[in-house]
């Protein structure tokens, strides 16, 4: 059962809609606190809230979590600032939207005072209006402001409340009904000794991909596996050599760690999903999901992207650990490297050295909020050019694309063909050469000669950028 089903059907909270069931329209958006699993309790600590939405969260996996929804928003007759400036800016007509809206802002406002129109803009990517327009709802959003005595964090952090959820997150957690078995294990060891014990088990992230299959009635598995009651698992390092997340990081956690490793992926993840979405899945998921789509796997693959797995093979003895290049991880459409019973734990991938020119691209008919049709990571080095010349000379180069094979792939032929003096000519050959190699399929993000024409465009205009300088 998915969250925003138990809201509306078991607790009696319709405020909460449920319209796309998907994490398309945000109309179910709740905001969530849940303390890192591990996490000692300090007196004083606060919870910290983020939007998400609640039709593609199965419920099970909110034990130990905090919920508020628009019924916690109001104090006493008072309007919360949200709702408040939602009325005054005229911005709900049908008002089925509305209650998503309004905790979207409130999600914003737990971390910013104010918006300006692009903070508003982002903040509010992951929530559709039919009816309205636009133009108030953005209005609703740049003259809203935070007050304290509305702060979500500081009207629900109750001592006890807090001290409680820790404590749910110190015990795993098994739920069987119908046939099916969701367990969420405290440790690694249970959790990797389940998978062994269960063959055809799935692991469970953060249920943005997988809840949209179960809503759509997509045949599950019966046993399920879900991570986010395993402490080390939540664990982020970042050295000079790159960065490692653990399988529960979140990709909002990635992006502002990217920032600093990989400014240009950084930037890029400003273009996945929404807040709502990126606040809760995990880069793990995206890469375990294993579209030819994903949006992390070009970069993943030309930036030395590694995957570490785990398993305990007959679910005895110890656990046994490997590494596997993102490179060699996809054997075929939807395929992994996965030995039965095995599970990622960690990704790591390079700092982006700063003599390097690193650029992501993605195509979808819309700019956010939209699969990719075509997706494409470039990155070269530069040298000095052939002595009285002044074309850059590239040294090494690596190419990677999404959305033109059955997985996510590298061009080493092209990354080679690359190396050398860059001029138009060698551009434009290299991009014959991309055209020429794959055999993209035709569906409804775009055709198979749409998505070779597109491929062959986004790498020429990467190198007219660095030949340009
Ligand atoms: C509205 C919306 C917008 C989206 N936008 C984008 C987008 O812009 N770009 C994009 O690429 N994707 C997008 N997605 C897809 C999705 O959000 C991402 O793929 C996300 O990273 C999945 O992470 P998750 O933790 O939710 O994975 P889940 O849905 O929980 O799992 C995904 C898959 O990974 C497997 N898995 C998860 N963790 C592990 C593990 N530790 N070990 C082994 N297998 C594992 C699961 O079994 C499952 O097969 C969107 C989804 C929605 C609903
Ligand atoms: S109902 Fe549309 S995002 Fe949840
Ligand atoms: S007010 Fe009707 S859908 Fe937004």
């Amino acid at each position: 059962m998915m969250l925003a089903e138990w809201l509306r059907k078991e607790a009696g909270l319709s405020g909460t809609k449920i319209v796309c069931a998907e994490g398309d329209c945000g109309a179910c958006t709740v905001l969530r606190a849940f303390p890192r699993p591990g996490a000692a309790f300090v007196a004083g600590a606060a919870f910290e809230y983020e939007a998400m939405n609640s039709c593609i969260a199965t419920v099970a996996q909110m034990d130990g979590a905090h919920i508020v929804t628009v019924e916690g928003m109001q104090r006493g007759n008072e309007l919360s600032p949200a709702q408040h400036a939602m009325r005054v800016c005229h911005a709900s007509q049908c008002g089925y939207c509305t209650p998503g809206f309004v905790m979207a802002l409130s999600g914003m406002l737990e971390k910013h005072a104010q918006a300006d129109e692009r903070m508003a803009m982002n903040y509010l990517t992951g929530n559709l209006c039919r009816c309205t327009g636009y133009a108030p709802i953005i209005q609703a959003a740049l003259t809203v402001r935070a007050t304290e005595q509305h702060s979500v964090a500081l009207r629900y952090s109750d001592m006890n409340a807090v001290a409680e959820s820790i404590t749910a997150t110190e015990q795993s957690m098994r739920v069987s009904h119908d046939g099916v078995e969701l367990f969420a294990p405290a440790t690694l060891r249970e959790a990797v000794t389940f998978a062994a014990l269960h063959p055809g088990f799935r692991v469970i992230g953060a249920a943005t991909d997988l809840g949209v299959q179960i809503n759509k009635g997509k045949p599950m598995p019966a046993a399920l596996l879900s991570l986010h009651l395993v402490p080390e698992l939540y664990a982020t390092k970042v050295s000079r050599a790159g960065a490692t997340f653990g399988a529960r990081v979140t990709l909002a956690e990635v992006r502002r760690v990217s920032e600093d490793v990989a400014p240009e992926f950084a930037q890029f993840l400003n273009l996945f999903a929404s807040p709502q979405i990126k606040n809760v899945a995990t880069l793990v998921g995206n890469i375990a999901n294993a579209s030819p789509i994903g949006d992390t796997l070009p970069f993943l693959l030309i930036a030395g992207g590694t995957v570490h797995v785990a398993g305990r093979p007959g679910g005895k003895g110890p656990i046994r650990k490997r590494s596997i290049a993102m490179t060699e991880l996809y054997l075929g459409y939807k395929q992994l490297a996965l030995e039965p019973g095995e599970i990622i734990t960690h990704v790591s991938f390079q700092r982006t050295p700063s003599r390097e020119v690193l650029r992501l691209c993605k195509v979808s008919q819309r700019k956010d909020l939209d699969i990719s049709a075509v997706s494409g990571a470039f990155a070269v080095t530069l040298g000095t050019g052939r002595r009285g010349k002044s074309a850059p000379c590239v040294t090494s180069a690596r190419i990677a694309y999404g959305g033109v094979a059955a997985t996510p792939v590298r061009m080493p032929d092209a990354e080679q063909a690359l190396c050398g003096e860059l001029t138009t000519e060698r551009i434009e050959s290299v991009a014959h050469l991309i055209a020429g190699s794959i055999a993209p399929i035709s569906d409804v993000r775009g055709s198979g000669a749409y998505r070779r024409v597109t491929a062959a465009y986004i790498f020429r205009r990467f190198g007219n950028e660095v030949l340009r300088g």
